[in-house]
């Protein structure tokens, strides 16, 4: 790897200030996802082990620069003391002398979890006197924040350049592994699905996996872009008509390279749908061609296409998914990505990597999160570097 590791440093004695993304669901004060927690212990584990101290750094949510107790990040801490077997003291604040001091009380071997680093104004902001004070923390700086390595804020990017060595921890660089070297010399046929609302959102990363991929499978409100592009009726559906020029770049791009670029045969389509109850009205099909009548929009792919799709990702020997096939979150939208999420898990010659954000949802939510071979904890930061941007986060680290 060009960027250094934690397996290149000295740990013994020293304070590392590990930069995590705990930025996790809450109800009521519980997480109700703990992906990012775990994602983190490996570093953590290393530091103590290695007889170090870890002081954790991360934000919650976006408070917006102000103290606001519903962005506390206490109850994580509880909920990482919990999957880690060990105390880990709260200190709730993350600059200044009472955090210094704190810090400096620690004996080897513990665990300590500072407050949101958001509640300062200058973390957002890269602000250079935040990121120097947050260097007091520490001897090294570890960044395992793989969720938020594409922010460049005060914790994230700004303190590595006043505290050294500044260096990747074990997420990171199973991140950059997985969606980085393994999609880059995947072995075919790489097949690709992806999914989500908008074209606008995702044509940087189809037009960079047209570049890598075997096979790209479309799902998802972009579907009806592309339908729209081909000169069918979308109804309804969400879709984006001034993307159309966008689309057929894409699939003249899939053309000339050889890619093959599958979009839906058939969509499951309503009448109405109401989110806040999470319930539809009437449920249809599209038509013979794959058309959707006035009145009427795409909620998912349909079975012909799932089927179409399940013998294309059970020829593959890695794949990457990024996006959800429709609107999972309500059940009589949640058919068909569950089925590709059952596709994808079912094939265990194939490399399988869910892109993060709502794919993981999808994935786990449809009960395959333990049968893929990677679940990214990044939601933007993954499709940023999936679109090859670089990410600050990585970047301010030193080189190997
Ligand atoms: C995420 O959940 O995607 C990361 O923690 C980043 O959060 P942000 O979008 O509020 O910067």
């Amino acid at each position: 790897m060009a960027t250094k590791t934690i397996q290149d440093v000295e740990l013994h004695g020293k304070r590392a200030v590990i930069r995590v993304d705990f930025n996790v669901p809450l109800q009521d004060g519980e997480v109700t996802d703990n992906t990012r927690i775990l994602g983190a212990l490996p570093t953590i584990r290393r530091v103590i082990e290695q007889g170090g101290t870890a002081v954790l750094l991360s934000h919650l949510g976006r408070p917006k620069g102000e103290v606001n107790p519903k962005f506390s990040l206490e109850s994580v801490g509880k909920a990482l003391a919990e999957a880690l077997g060990q105390p880990v003291v709260f200190i709730p604040e993350s600059r200044g002398e009472a955090a210094e001091k704190a810090v400096a009380a620690l004996s080897p071997g513990s665990v300590a979890l500072l407050e949101n680093v958001r509640f300062h104004p200058g973390e957002e902001k890269n602000d250079p006197e935040l990121a120097k004070d947050f260097a007091k923390l520490g001897d090294l700086y570890v960044n395992d924040a793989f969720g938020t390595a594409h922010r460049a804020h005060a914790s994230t990017a700004g303190i590595a350049e006043h505290l050294k060595p500044a260096v990747a921890g074990y997420l990171i660089q199973r991140e950059l592994e997985f969606l980085g070297e393994k999609t880059e010399s995947a072995e075919g046929p790489f097949v690709v699905i992806l999914g989500g609302a908008k074209v606008s959102d995702k044509i940087t990363v189809i037009d960079r996996l047209l570049e890598k991929a075997d096979t790209i499978l479309i799902g998802g409100a972009m579907a009806y872009t592309f339908a729209l592009a081909q000169g069918k009726t979308v109804g309804d559906s969400l879709a984006e008509p001034d993307k159309m020029d966008t689309a057929r770049a894409a699939l003249k791009k899939a053309e000339e390279r050889g890619v093959k670029f599958l979009l839906p045969v058939d969509n499951v389509i309503v009448d109405s749908i109401d989110f806040g109850n999470l319930s539809v009205g009437n449920v249809g099909s599209s038509d013979e061609s794959g058309n959707i009548p006035d009145g009427w929009e795409g909620v998912d792919i349909g079975p012909k296409t799932v089927e179409l799709y399940r013998s294309e990702i059970a020829e593959a020997k890695t794949i990457l998914m990024n996006g959800p096939m429709g609107i999972f979150e309500i059940d009589a939208c949640n058919k068909g990505t569950f089925a590709i999420a059952e596709a994808v898990a079912a094939n265990k010659s194939a490399l399988s990597i869910i892109g993060g954000g709502d794919s993981v949802k999808a994935v786990k939510q449809a009960g395959y999160g333990d049968e893929v071979s990677f679940i990214s904890t990044g939601g933007g930061a993954s499709l940023e570097f999936l679109e090859g941007k670089t990410l600050p986060g990585v970047a301010a680290l030193d080189d190997n």
